[in-house]
């Protein structure tokens, strides 16, 4: 049977295909998902942070004013979500909390305070008193703290099940195989299968550039575990909380069934995803500093995940070849998907993105 509606086939079905295919079926194409295990790549294994100040460093203005475009489309992404998948997908407004435990965390904290000045980027200076008034599981022992109210987090999880729900509301076929070759209007796969599309779009993080050479996508690993609150002490943190801690850095987001994620390290080591007992004792170790009820917590999961980086950390979102990449989002994937999904729609339908 013919069809009217342009199809576009998106390899990679993470928080960036899955966020194109909803944008793009909403714009009235056909879509098809290609991916061997949905879900399952870094987004699965993200903390779900929309922080675009405090992941963003002065040196990449670029990063931070992408993040920011991000981010202030979040709140209407969540909505649209939340409606078209008729479930939460986890959006948590709390804002997030900046400490540190030592005089030098505190000379990081003025530092990082007077570069958030100098780009006129809303924060709150905290004596660490009222940093506990309004988060009271946080360490007496701090030395500064602060507040970013912009900086925000979803429960990266909810997230996807929010998409695929999305996804099977609004017919968008998922095909479960590995895509091997791509051009501007096929996608092949390793099962023998060939996907004919009007356009193509590559959102498949660490194994694009396998479909696009020349593309410049590393993995970095970050090592990360969830703990819950048990017993009838509800839930432990309210916001978000980064920490120096003697020089490391640590954070801790909140879900709203009382678990916690702490998160992560960077590493440079290919495709490794082993969880070493050094990573979980450091991560452990600067949580419990930051919020001592953490003691009281089960363990509940660890975990790896390698992040999508670019040599510049920014994303490529743009043509290559005639393909539509959307890939490279390093620490910022789950931020910047509502970005990637507008920016990929326009894209799609011959507008010019900045
Ligand atoms: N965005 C958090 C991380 O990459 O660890």
């Amino acid at each position: 049977m013919p069809h009217d509606r342009p199809h576009v086939a998106i390899v990679g079905a993470g928080v960036i295909g899955l966020s194109c295919a909803w944008q793009a079926r909403r714009d009235g194409w056909r879509v098809t998902l290609i991916d061997p295990h949905p879900m399952r790549g870094s987004s699965w294994a993200a903390a779900g942070m929309l922080a675009p100040v405090t992941e963003s460093t002065p040196s990449e203005p670029g990063v931070l004013e992408l993040g920011l475009q991000a981010a202030r489309l979040w709140p209407q992404f969540a909505s649209d979500l939340t409606h078209d998948a008729a479930q939460p997908c986890g959006f948590n407004d709390a804002g997030t909390f900046v400490v540190g435990i030592d005089r030098d965390d505190a000379s990081e904290l003025t530092r990082v305070q007077s570069q958030l000045a100098a780009y006129q980027l809303d924060y709150t200076p905290l004596t660490p008193s009222e940093a506990r008034a309004r988060e009271s599981a946080l360490s007496p022992h701090l030395s500064s703290a602060m507040f970013v109210p912009g900086d925000t987090s979803v429960d990266n999880r909810a997230l996807l099940g929010a998409l695929t729900a999305v996804v099977d509301r609004l017919g968008i076929t998922m095909l479960r195989e590995r895509a091997t070759t791509v051009d501007a209007q096929h996608v092949r796969t390793a099962a023998g299968s060939t996907i004919m599309a009007d356009a193509v779009v590559v959102a498949a993080g660490i194994d694009t550039p396998a479909l696009i050479p020349g593309l410049d996508i590393r993995p970095v690993k970050g090592q990360i575990l969830r703990v819950l609150m048990t017993g009838a002490t509800g839930k432990l943190l309210t916001a978000t909380v980064r920490a120096c801690v003697h020089g490391r850095h640590v954070y801790l987001v909140p879900r709203s069934n009382g678990e916690i994620v702490i998160g992560a390290t960077m590493e440079e080591r290919g495709r490794d995803i082993a969880v070493t007992v050094g990573a979980v004792g450091d991560l452990l170790q600067d949580a419990r500093e930051v919020v001592p009820g953490i003691d009281e917590c089960e363990l509940i999961e660890t975990w790896a995940g390698l992040r999508p980086v670019s040599r510049d950390n920014l994303p490529i979102m743009r043509i290559v070849n005639g393909v539509v990449v959307a890939s490279g989002h390093g620490r910022n994937g789950i931020l910047l998907a509502p970005l990637a999904a507008h920016v990929v729609k326009d894209i799609l339908k011959g507008v010019v993105t900045p």
